[in-house]
Order: C-alpha cells, then structure tokens, then sequence
C-alpha cells in the first residue's frame, strides 16, 4: 500500500528533479502514477532533450496518465488514501497557484486538491527567483492547508563536486520527506 506515488513534473526550470526522482523511485520499486503538465513536457525537452517516448522507453514499469484524464483513479480520495504521497517536482508558480485556489485547470492540480483534502502527504518542489509577494503568500497558504513547500534549493555543507550531487541533495530531501531511507547526500557530520 505504500508503495505508490504519484509524481507530477510540471513546466518550471528543474526537470532534472523530477527525472532523478523517476530514476531513484523507480529502482528502489516504488509503484508511479506520473503526470506530466503540457508546460512540463516542454521543458523536459529544453532542458534534458527528452520526449514522452524516451521516458515510457527508460520507465516501462511507470503509469502515464495524461494531465486532462480527470478520469483516472487517482482524481479521487478512496484511491489516492493507498498512496504514500503526492510529489510535484519541480512545481512551477502557476500549479502553486491553482493549489492555492483550490481551482482545478489540470489533472496535477485534482490531485494536489485530494491529496489535501484527504491528508495525503503533498509535496511542491516549487522553483522561481526571485519570489514575487503573490507567490509567498501562495506558499504560506499551501503550507497551512498542509503541504509541504520545499525550495529546489541544494546547500552545500555536504561538499558537493558536481552537478548530480546537487541535484542529489534536492532529491534526497524530497525522500527524506516521505520518510524514505536513501544514500543520495551525505548528512550533516555523518
Ligand atoms: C524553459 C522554461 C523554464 C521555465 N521556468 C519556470 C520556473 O522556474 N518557474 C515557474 O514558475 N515557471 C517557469 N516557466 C513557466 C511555466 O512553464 C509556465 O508558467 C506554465 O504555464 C506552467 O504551467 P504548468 O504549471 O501547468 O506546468 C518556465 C517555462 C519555460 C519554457
């Protein structure tokens, strides 16, 4: 029953999150629900060059749903009770927004609405700079309807000498989280 997650990858710069997270969830044998936003495939491809097809390739084992299938199980709370958790990584300002609304344009913004109404753990992987006052008060009100607001943004006590390791660090306190155990960063005077 915990074993499932639904990942949501949505159109802000740091689809390299979400891909990590497919790689890692997927290897540790976490059951995925993924949705990707029509923004959030845009920028998989400018950032990593990657297509629908590459990632169905590279995740066989991943379930794709589409982000206008509000059709899918995971759209309502007697299925989404059998999930670990809800991670949107990253979270563009806009999919803030309609969470923080409570309006639902998308099947990431449902989920996201379940997920709190049905206190499921929800967590934004959320990405801009500066932040505007609309977005902070986005995050506040996320944050007190019970989400969990982490910044895509790595520290660096941990000595990191490349890129994958700052990412790393991102993802792994995304798992850290979910209360999932994982050797992705080295922790403080370890
Ligand atoms: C290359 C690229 C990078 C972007 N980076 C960000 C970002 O870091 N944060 C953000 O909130 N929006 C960013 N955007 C804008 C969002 O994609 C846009 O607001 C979109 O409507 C979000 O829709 P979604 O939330 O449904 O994915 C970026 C767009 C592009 C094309």
């Amino acid at each position: 029953m915990w074993d499932k997650l639904v990942l949501c990858i949505t159109g802000a710069s740091g689809a390299v999150y979400g891909y990590r997270l497919l790689q890692v969830l997927t290897a540790m044998g976490f059951e995925l629900d993924l949705v990707v936003s029509s923004s959030g495939w845009v920028v998989l491809k400018q950032e990593l060059g990657l297509t629908k097809a590459d990632l169905l390739k590279e995740f066989p084992t991943v379930h794709l749903v589409h982000e206008k299938d509000i059709t899918s199980p995971i759209a309502s709370g007697s299925r989404l009770v059998k999930y670990r958790g809800v991670v949107i990584a990253p979270c563009s300002m806009s999919t803030l927004a309609h969470i923080a609304q409570g309006t639902n344009q998308n099947l990431i913004h449902r989920v996201a609405e379940v997920a709190l109404k049905e206190r499921v753990p929800l967590l934004l992987l959320v990405r801009e700079a500066p932040y505007s006052q609309v977005h902070l008060e986005n995050m506040l009100k996320v944050a007190r309807a019970g989400a969990l607001v982490l910044p895509a943004s790595p520290g660096f006590y941990h000595k990191p000498q490349s890129l994958q390791e700052l990412v790393d660090f991102v993802v792994g306190k995304v798992l850290d989280s979910l209360r999932v155990e994982h050797q992705l960063y080295r922790r403080w005077k370890e």
